[in-house]
């Protein structure tokens, strides 16, 4: 196990976390597809993992509806997998959300994305359905779990 430390962090280090999707996920995206998405979200929450204060993983996410908050990405640098590093993140996330009086947290995975349909199982999420991504042209699986469970 990693132990790596997970800290909230603040938007002006959202470069920080780009750099990180662009080490994770293809294709690349600049900052500021980032601020657009970011544009009219309410309770957006950065999270950085770091490792021997190495950054080398990160959660995104911010309110869906005022029951549920959703997380939009994350990941973790291919050196650090199967080391818990994702799992702490995201418990990470539940609590926040939880202390933020959010009763669901929400996913969404394409079908190729493997390691992510297997930590969302183990982590205890449910599917609750899918959808149809006109971007991708492929479904999204959904996925949910209540954060008292
Ligand atoms: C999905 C991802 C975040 C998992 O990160 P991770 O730090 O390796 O995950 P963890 O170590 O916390 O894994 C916890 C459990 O999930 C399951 N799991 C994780 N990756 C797995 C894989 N590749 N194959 C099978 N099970 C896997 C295992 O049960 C694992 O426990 P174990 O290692 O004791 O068997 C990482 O693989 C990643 O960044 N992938 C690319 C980005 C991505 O798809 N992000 C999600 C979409 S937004």
């Amino acid at each position: 196990m990693a132990d790596a430390i997970i800290e909230v962090v603040p938007m002006d280090e959202l470069p920080l976390i780009v750099e990180l999707y662009n080490q994770i996920f293809r294709p690349s995206k600049d900052i500021e597809s980032f601020r657009r998405r970011y544009l009219g979200r309410y309770n957006i929450l950065q999270m950085v993992a770091r490792v021997e204060e190495k950054p080398v993983g990160f959660f995104l996410g911010f309110e869906l509806k005022p029951t549920t908050f959703f997380a939009w990405f994350y990941g973790v640098s291919p050196d650090y997998r199967r080391q818990g590093i994702a799992s702490q993140l995201m418990e990470a996330a539940h609590s926040w959300a939880k202390s933020h009086e959010y009763e669901v947290m929400r996913l969404e995975c394409h079908n190729q994305h493997r390691p992510l349909l297997h930590l969302a199982i183990v982590l205890g999420y449910n599917v609750v359905g899918i959808r149809w991504d006109a971007d991708r042209t492929d479904n999204l699986v959904l996925f949910e779990k209540y954060l008292d469970d």
